[in-house]
Order: structure tokens, then C-alpha cells, then sequence
């Protein structure tokens, strides 16, 4: 008997099955054999919410929720931080390698040379209402692509794939920009292939009348770092989301517009948003007791705290938290930080949040420092979509590429009606 494996023994029927242990689970498939009768279906596993499902093998990150560890392809997140740009993180995680120096001018070369958009695009940008989310612009603007390059149905062509994945990589922050320019009522700010991804984006958000927009050296590169944090985070809500819909083998952009929609939930990329709003209720530092009452009588949420992983600080809301001080040093203090800093304070203290581990996460700094920067609250998913793209986009193609995937299409528990015969409308009753 192979020691790595369980033995199960089923109690209705006293049979014994040994099901083999891999890489610390088990195939559920390996289940269907456990049955009372040979007509029947076999056992599945059950697992609302997939919080103890593994869907996928996969090489890009590692996430060690009790230790509060964070790797994208064995990099440690805060060496990244500290020493990578984000186009670099991004083709660490999209090829599995950091980037030579030629490598990583090409990849540079290929993003910055896909930033610009159809023009026709700024029709689908106009059909929106000026004070629409940016949101729902960006989600839909990037499914709007995938009209524009239907060879992108072309998704085994290797060749074609990488085309599709600069222009992904490169236009959302381009559509993200225009989104916010339609939003305020400005002209759009074309893109400007002198500068960095970052200090482009910046360009695009904030240029006005000066002929040649400069960046804030230190802003662009709070940015990157920002961007770097957020790029990927293995199997979450919206990667899941664009792994699902990618299986069904359709293009990229349709994809990623699905895995954006599912970022813009409050409990997800759109905490951050969330997070700025309730700082801005709670609004002073006096007033935060009340709200710990609210949460521990189970009608307020402390958003961006908790984490399905993270049981320990999200590492990534250390390295924001160092960010926040350097672009304070240029924008100004915002008032909002004391009052975060006193809830993290008193929750990491309170017994409430310490039995259910839960901690700030990436999005309870975040969106403070956006808003010093200058983007509004409703731009905040957004600023987590960009970055996130390239997350999205690496774990499709592996998905793509994993001869154990196919169109994921999990299956149920039946609780519902038996079968019954049709009831004609003079027969029905209210009830
Ligand atoms: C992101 O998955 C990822 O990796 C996501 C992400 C990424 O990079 O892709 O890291 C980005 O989405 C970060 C999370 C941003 N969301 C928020 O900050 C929203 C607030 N957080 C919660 O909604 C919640 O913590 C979740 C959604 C993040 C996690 O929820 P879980 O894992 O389903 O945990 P749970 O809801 O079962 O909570 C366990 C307990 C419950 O209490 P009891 O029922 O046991 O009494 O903790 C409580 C919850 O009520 N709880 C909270 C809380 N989060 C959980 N109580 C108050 N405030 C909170 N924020």
C-alpha cells in the first residue's frame, strides 16, 4: 500500500478505497469510484466558494496566507518592489524569467508601441453618460476590443497571442486614462511613447495645456510599485473568472472583461474604493469606536480588512504602507491616513479581529495614496485593473497551455422539485 494515499472506508457499504495523495490533495475524480450500487453516480466533493478546491497547477505565484508570503515565480514581492519597474514584474510573470537587458528593451519597445487605440474607440468612450463609472467604461471598452482584432480568436497561435497580450497590457492603461478624461469633460490625453508605462499613464491622466507633460519622478515610481503589488495573486476571484471564461476558448479581451467585471465587486478589487469611502465616513479619528461596534454587531464590514489567504498582514499592504510616505513627501499629508492608522491600530489589538485573523489588506492603503495623487475614488478598481491585466493574461495562457484544463463546468448538488407534471393556469395557486 503506497503510504502517500488515503484509505477510505465507506460506512454504508464497509468497502475500503485507496485514494492516492498528490502534491497535498486529492483528485476528486478519485471519489466517483466510492459508491453503494454499481448504477450509482459515485461520490463528489462538495465546496461552496472553492475554499479548499484547487482548480489548477500553476507556476506564476505563491501565496503563503499564514506567513504572510508573497512570490511571483519564486521572487520574493518586496525584492521586486524594491528593485523591478512594473513591465519588467509583468514579463517576469507572463514568461516565468526576469528579462535581459535586451529582453526587457524589446518588451518595453512592444508595450509602449501598442499604447495608442483605435480611434474609432473614443465613439464607445462617447456613448456614455459623462458621470458613468469609470469602471463600467474600462470593462466594457475592453470587451469592445475584441471587435477590432478578431484575430484574436487565434488563441493557440503562439504569435498571434503575444500580439493580442502587448496590446492588452499596453491599451488598458490607455482606455483607463480616456475613461477618466471623458468622465471630467477634458480632451484625451494621447499617449507619449517617450516616457515610462507609468509616467505615460500619469501623462494621459493629468497633461493639460503644456506641450510636453513631465511626471513626478516619484509619483511615477509610487506607481510602479503599486502596479508591481497588484499585478497577480494566484487563483482570486477575478483570475478565476478569467480562467473559467478563457476556457471556453474564447479571445483574450472578452476574457479580461469578465475577470474586470469581477474585480469591480466591493469585495474584491473594488474594495479600495470602498476602503476611502468608509475612512471618509468614519471622517476623524473620535469617531472609529463606533464603528468597531457596528462591525462586532455583524452590520458594518471594515473594508479592506480580511483575506480568504491571508490569515497574517498582507504583505503587500507593508510595502504600501512605506510607499505612502514618499508620496506624502510630495502631495501632502491626507488627513484620511491618521484615521486608518488608528483603526489598523485598534483592530490589531481587539480581540474581535485577532480570533478571526483579519488584517489590512492590499486595498486599506491603497486607495489613501491615490487619492493624494490626485485620482478620484471612482477610479481606484480601475487603478487595480491595470496592473492586474497582466496577471490575468499569464494565467490564461497557462490555463491555455495546461493539457489537464478544458471548459470548466463544474457540477451541483440537486435540492430542488422531484419531478412533476404541468399545471394549467386555471390550476395554479398563488403560493
Ligand atoms: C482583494 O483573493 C485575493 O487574492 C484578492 C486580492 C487580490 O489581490 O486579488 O487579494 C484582492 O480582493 C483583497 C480583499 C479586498 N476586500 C475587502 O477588503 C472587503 C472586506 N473583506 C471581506 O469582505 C472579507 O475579508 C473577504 C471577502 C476579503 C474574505 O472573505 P472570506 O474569506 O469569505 O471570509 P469570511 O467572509 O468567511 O469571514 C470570516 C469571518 C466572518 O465572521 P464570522 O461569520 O466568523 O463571525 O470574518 C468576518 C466575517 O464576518 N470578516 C469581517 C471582515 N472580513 C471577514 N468582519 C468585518 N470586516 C471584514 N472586513
Amino acid at each position: 500500500m503506497s503510504s502517500n494515499s488515503l484509505t477510505i472506508t465507506d460506512n454504508r457499504t464497509g468497502k475500503q478505497y485507496e485514494i492516492p495523495i498528490e502534491n497535498g490533495t486529492i483528485r476528486t475524480m478519485d471519489l466517483r469510484k466510492i459508491k453503494v450500487a454499481d448504477d450509482d453516480f459515485g461520490l463528489m466533493g462538495y465546496d461552496p466558494a472553492f475554499t479548499n478546491t484547487a482548480s489548477t497547477k500553476s507556476n506564476i505565484t505563491f501565496i503563503d496566507g499564514d506567513k504572510g508570503i508573497l512570490r511571483y515565480r519564486g521572487y520574493p514581492i518586496e525584492q521586486l518592489a524594491g528593485k523591478c519597474t512594473y513591465l519588467e514584474v509583468a514579463y517576469l510573470i507572463l514568461h516565468g524569467e526576469l528579462p535581459t537587458e535586451a529582453q526587457l528593451k524589446n518588451w518595453n519597445w512592444n508595450i509602449t508601441h501598442h499604447t495608442f487605440i483605435n480611434e474609432n474607440i473614443k465613439k464607445v468612450l462617447d456613448g456614455f453618460h459623462y458621470d458613468a463609472h469609470p469602471m463600467g467604461i474600462f470593462i466594457s471598452t475592453v470587451s469592445a476590443l475584441s471587435t477590432f482584432y478578431p484575430d484574436a480568436k487565434n488563441i493557440f497561435d503562439a504569435e498571434n497571442r503575444h500580439k493580442q497580450i502587448y496590446r492588452l497590457i499596453a491599451k488598458v492603461a490607455t482606455i483607463a486614462a480616456f475613461a477618466y478624461r471623458h468622465r471630467i469633460g477634458l480632451p484625451y490625453a494621447y499617449p507619449d511613447n517617450d516616457l515610462s508605462f507609468t509616467g505615460n499613464f500619469l501623462n494621459m491622466m493629468f497633461k493639460t495645456s503644456e506641450l510636453k507633460y513631465q511626471p513626478n519622478p516619484v509619483l511615477e515610481r509610487a506607481l510602479d510599485v503599486l502596479f508591481i503589488l497588484h499585478a497577480d495573486h494566484e487563483q482570486n476571484c477575478s483570475t478565476n473568472s478569467m480562467r473559467g471564461i478563457g476556457s471556453s476558448h474564447v479571445d483574450p479581451y472578452s476574457a479580461l472583461a469578465g475577470a474586470a467585471a469581477a474585480l469591480y465587486g466591493p469585495l474584491h478589487g473594488g474594495a479600495n474604493e470602498a476602503v476611502l469611502r468608509m475612512l471618509s465616513e468614519i471622517g476623524t479619528v473620535d469617531r472609529i469606536p463606533e464603528y468597531i461596534k457596528r462591525v462586532k454587531e455583524g452590520n458594518f464590514k471594515l473594508m479592506g480588512f480580511g483575506h480568504r489567504v491571508y490569515k497574517n498582514y498582507d504583505p503587500r499592504a507593508r510595502i504600501i504602507k512605506q510607499v505612502a510616505d514618499e508620496v506624502f513627501e510630495v502631495t501632502g499629508k491626507d488627513k484620511l491616513l491618521d484615521v486608518a492608522l488608528e483603526l489598523e491600530r485598534i483592530a490589531l489589538d481587539d480581540e474581535y479581529f485577532v480570533k478571526r485573523k483579519l488584517y489590512p489588506n492590499v486595498d486599506f492603503y491603497s486607495g489613501i495614496i491615490y487619492k493624494a495623487m490626485g485620482f478620484p475614488v471612482e477610479m481606484f478598481p480601475v487603478l487595480f485593473a491595470i496592473p492586474r491585466t497582466s496577471g490575468w493574461i499569464a494565467q490564461w495562457e497557462e490555463m491555455l497551455l495546461d493539457p489537464e484544463q478544458k471548459i470548466a463546468r463544474p457540477r451541483q448538488v440537486y435540492l430542488g422539485s422531484d419531478e412533476r407534471d404541468f399545471v394549467p393556469m386555471e390550476n395554479r395557486n398563488p403560493s
